[in-house]
């Protein structure tokens, strides 16, 4: 199973909508017949994959798979009828698969006379997949707010300026992070106000082509005039014109994304926070003071320090140096006390 993770996190597989899965078939003797892994959404699954490699010497072999082998026909047929078709005599899984459509293969296999264990490293299995898990298993995209602001927490200042809040390297940072997520959403009002292109640019501050591009999504029911930037097209754009987060996320969730960046003013962080809809947070403080403008995040309703939303912080870290040092902070809001 530790091979069968490591061939699920091969490098250079795209960026979901499908899970990273990886299979290692086993001769009875112990010895590997062939290995698989599944290259993004439209190729192969994993156990397919390595059932092409293997051909007859997978009957009577253990399949052990990182992810419940699927029970549907989506672009590729169901692995589980794909495996008992094979003659494959065992299947060892790791995590169960509790997307609706494909959910059952364990059963499928049993009803055949597969022998099926189902657990071994599931820990480690949904690790490979945090963001894939949690969007399948609370039916929405997983949320990382990422902010940037001064040490005493403005976002702008008081003439609106906001633009170089952060420093270079952490201007990097963030695209890299961008470049991990399938959607980047804004408010109208950062639109209106700073008209931000929200593309992923590389270390050579190059775009990235539009097909590796995360969408871009813009809420609130204000127009977006045409001639702002996040309308260009170098990347998708959709305009979400409702004020409700779960709105807007099952908006999002209908057209296969699993994780929102965040990038909105005060307004819109505070709407997500207060609807218990964000599950990270990434900031960047600048060594620079203000002393007014923009607060990082808009009214919580906190009239006193005992209502304040807390935060685990997860990791710290020093990204550039001189002048241009920033802090990024990693955390998780504690869910109980929002
Ligand atoms: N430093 C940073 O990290 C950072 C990041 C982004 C922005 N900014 C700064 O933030 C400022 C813009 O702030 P902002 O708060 O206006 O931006 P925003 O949060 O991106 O947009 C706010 C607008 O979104 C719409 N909206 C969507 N959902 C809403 C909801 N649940 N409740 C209320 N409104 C909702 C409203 O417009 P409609 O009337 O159209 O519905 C609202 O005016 C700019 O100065 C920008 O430079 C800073």
């Amino acid at each position: 199973m530790t091979r069968a993770l490591e061939l699920a996190a091969s490098p250079g597989v795209p960026l979901g909508p499908n899970p990273r899965v990886g299979c290692v078939l086993l001769a009875p003797d112990g010895t590997t017949v062939a290995e698989g892994f599944h290259r993004g959404a439209g190729s192969p699954h994993a156990e397919a994959d390595a059932l092409a490699r293997a051909g007859d010497r997978a009957r009577g072999a253990t399949a052990v798979v990182t992810l419940e082998p699927c029970n549907h026909t989506g672009r590729t047929g169901p692995c589980a009828q794909a495996l008992v078709a094979a003659g494959v005599a065992r299947v060892v899984f790791a995590q169960s698969d509790s997307n609706p459509v494909a959910t059952g293969g364990a059963g499928t296999l049993r009803a055949a006379g597969v022998d099926v264990e189902a657990g071994l490293l599931a820990d480690a299995a949904r690790a490979v997949n945090r963001v894939w898990t949690f969007a399948v298993e609370h039916g929405r995209p997983f949320v990382t707010w990422k902010l940037a602001t001064t040490l005493d927490g403005r976002s702008a200042a008081a003439d609106g300026t906001s633009r170089w809040v952060s420093s270079p390297p952490a201007r990097r940072d963030t695209h890299r992070l961008r470049g991990l997520c399938d959607t980047i959403l804004v408010g109208t009002g950062t639109v209106l106000v700073d008209d931000p292109q929200l593309t992923v640019r590389d270390e050579d501050d190059r775009p990235l082509p539009r097909d590796r591009q995360p969408l871009r999504a813009v809420m609130g029911v204000r127009d977006v005039p045409p001639t702002r930037r996040v309308l260009d097209d170098a990347a998708e754009t959709v305009l979400l014109r409702t004020r409700d987060p779960h709105e807007a996320l099952a908006a999002l969730r209908a057209r296969d994304r699993q994780h929102v960046f965040l990038e909105g003013g005060p307004t819109l962080a505070a709407a997500f926070l207060a609807a218990g809809l964000v599950d990270e947070v990434v900031c960047y403080v600048a060594p620079m003071l203000l002393g007014a403008g923009l607060s990082a995040v808009g009214d919580l309703g906190a009239a006193t320090l005992t209502d304040a939303l807390h935060l685990d912080v997860v990791e710290v870290t020093t990204l550039g140096a001189g002048a241009d040092t920033n802090v990024r902070l990693t955390l998780t809001p504690l869910k109980e006390t929002v």
